[in-house]
């Protein structure tokens, strides 16, 4: 596949009207000019962030998956290295090995594992010594 088009949020800037209506969304670039009219929210919140970061607004609204696979339709590129951001991936260790027998990239430190062997490390120990 051919390398993404890349942009910088300066040259997003100046794209921001009806006939050329472009935004950020996570650092990928859409170019929705041809969808304001089909958009299910109605073209005024789009015309609201166009030449914008589009990212916020739309978590916000929390879009269905069925709208995060239309987006790709309209996506012109991304966003060059030094204009990224990356705000979220943050997932707590607490709650990425929820759902799975495994810790997958989770040192056992980090993984619920370990707080709760060591109370019953210290339980078993505490009787020991008292019992
Ligand atoms: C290419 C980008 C976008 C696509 C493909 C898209 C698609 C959709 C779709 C399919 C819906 C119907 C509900 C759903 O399936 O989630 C929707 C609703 C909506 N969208 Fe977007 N959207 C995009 C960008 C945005 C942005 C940037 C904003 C805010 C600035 C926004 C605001 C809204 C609002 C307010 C609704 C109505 C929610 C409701 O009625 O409950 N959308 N959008």
């Amino acid at each position: 596949m051919a390398e993404p088009k890349r942009f910088s949020r300066k040259e997003i800037t100046e794209r921001n009207t009806k006939k050329d209506a472009v935004f950020i969304i996570d650092n990928q670039v859409y170019d929705v000019t041809k969808f304001l009219d089909d958009h299910p929210g109605g073209h005024e919140v789009l015309l609201n962030v166009v030449g914008k970061d589009a990212s916020e607004d739309f978590d916000d609204v929390g879009h269905s998956i069925d709208a995060k696979e239309m987006m790709k339709k309209y996506r012109i590129g991304e966003l060059i290295d030094e204009d990224k951001v990356f705000v979220k991936a943050q997932k707590s260790a607490w709650g990425s090995s929820s759902g799975s027998t495994e810790a997958t990239n989770d040192s056992f430190y980090t993984s619920w594992k370990f707080p709760v062997m060591l109370g019953l490390l210290l339980t078993v120990l505490y009787s020991y010594v008292f019992g």
